[in-house]
């Protein structure tokens, strides 16, 4: 059954701001995510460039570009759309995997699917 996570307060994600990461297990395997706010709504994805299966972030939780209207991979430049995680520009090859979010009151979920599981301790 899927399931609704926490992952942080409303107020840790600013528009166009430092991404809040988690850790999923997507079709089997631990990946890196990271949450980001866009035009006041929250949204996330997993860590990992279609371009090479990397992680996109040069410093440490920042995938906006210096305009605050792309997310962008920093090892070579592809480009995605920060609401639908869709391909823009650059070398990638389709969209980044999006992960469902929720805000209620003033917390923020992300929600389990069939091939997206969280981390068992
Ligand atoms: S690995 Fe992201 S653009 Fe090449």
């Amino acid at each position: 059954m899927d399931a609704k996570i926490p992952l942080c307060n409303g107020s840790d994600l600013v528009n166009g701001g430092r991404a809040v990461p988690f850790d999923v297990v997507y079709a089997g395997q631990t990946c890196r995510a990271f949450a980001i706010r866009y035009q006041g709504r929250p949204h996330a994805f997993l860590n990992r460039c279609t371009h090479v299966a990397m992680e996109m972030d040069y410093q440490p939780d920042r995938f906006f570009d210096d305009t605050g209207r792309w997310l962008m991979c920093a090892t070579h430049g592809a480009t995605y759309a920060p609401d639908t995680g869709a391909c823009v520009g650059g070398p990638c090859r389709g969209g980044l995997v999006k992960i469902e979010l929720s805000e209620h009151g003033h917390v923020v979920h992300w929600h389990t699917a069939y091939n997206l599981k969280p981390i068992e301790f």
